[in-house]
């Protein structure tokens, strides 16, 4: 059993980790950051996953977010990274750079993981929905506690776009230069058509933009209850240490 477990968070564009205490899902040091590689190419962004392993001086298994739709381990979905991750074995070349055991999940369901473990979610019933807001439009929905796996709401099209994400994400509003009230009634259009297409229960709110709650949250007009994740920043690094966790019991997540 292992007391203290790495956590990483693969995002568009940091790559973050810190360990965390495996009873209280508390983060036990202070989160390291590396920039995702502007490449976003499988090599070099092991070497950064390597970088923050040796940081932490870590011996272990090794819990990891990915920013993609991920099944047994492999990276199914380009998303918003480089096209050759697709059909990679994502637990095979983390193990094989690194040396270490690893499990990899999608982001925002290790996020979500987090939130139903020891956030807001934790005990709620029914259908819960995670939406992670960074560089894409991340989706973790639990169905009373229980995971179900690779919902990819941000990839919606809408109107002239390939995928909703594209118009109301955050890399969204910093490539347009939008204000947060001109982004948040984009993002509550995305929240909407959540809501007419899953009818959720709970709707938690993560992700880089958390931090910015309070520029927004007035301009959220939802007949569903929404709500921040109140680990923030945190939840995905958190929720991925656990997941490993989970793995060691359980055996494969997805
Ligand atoms: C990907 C998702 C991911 C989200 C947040 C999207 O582009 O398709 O798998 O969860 O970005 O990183």
């Amino acid at each position: 059993m292992f007391m203290e477990l790495l956590g990483i968070d693969i995002g568009g564009s940091g790559i973050k980790g810190a360990l965390v205490n495996a009873e209280t899902g508390e983060m036990q040091t202070e989160r390291f950051r590396v920039p995702t590689p502007v490449s976003r190419k499988p090599d070099e962004m092991a070497q950064v996953i390597k970088q923050i392993v040796d940081h932490f001086e870590y011996e272990g298994p090794v819990g990891c977010g990915f920013p993609s739709i991920v099944k047994n381990g492999v990276c199914m979905s380009e998303s918003n990274l480089h096209k050759s991750w697709v059909g990679v074995n994502i637990d095979e070349l983390f193990t094989r750079v690194t040396g270490h055991e690893f499990t990899v999940l999608n982001d925002a369901d290790a996020a979500g993981y987090a939130s139903m473990n020891y956030g807001v979610g934790r005990g709620k019933q029914g259908l819960v929905i995670m939406i992670t807001v960074g560089t894409g439009l991340g989706s973790g929905a639990f169905y009373n506690g229980e995971l179900l796996a690779n919902f990819e709401l941000g990839q919606i099209p809408y109107k002239k776009y390939k995928k909703i994400e594209d118009w109301a994400s955050s890399g969204a509003r910093e490539r347009e230069g939008l204000t947060y009230d001109r982004w948040a009634k984009r993002f509550n259009k995305f929240l909407k058509h959540v809501e007419t297409i899953v009818a959720p229960d709970l709707l938690i709110i993560g992700g880089g933009i958390s931090k910015k709650w309070d520029e927004f949250e007035h301009l959220l007009q939802l007949d569903t209850r929404v709500v921040k994740a109140e680990l923030m920043n945190h939840a995905g690094i958190i929720g991925a240490a656990i997941a490993c966790l989970r793995e060691q019991h359980h055996g494969h997540l997805s």
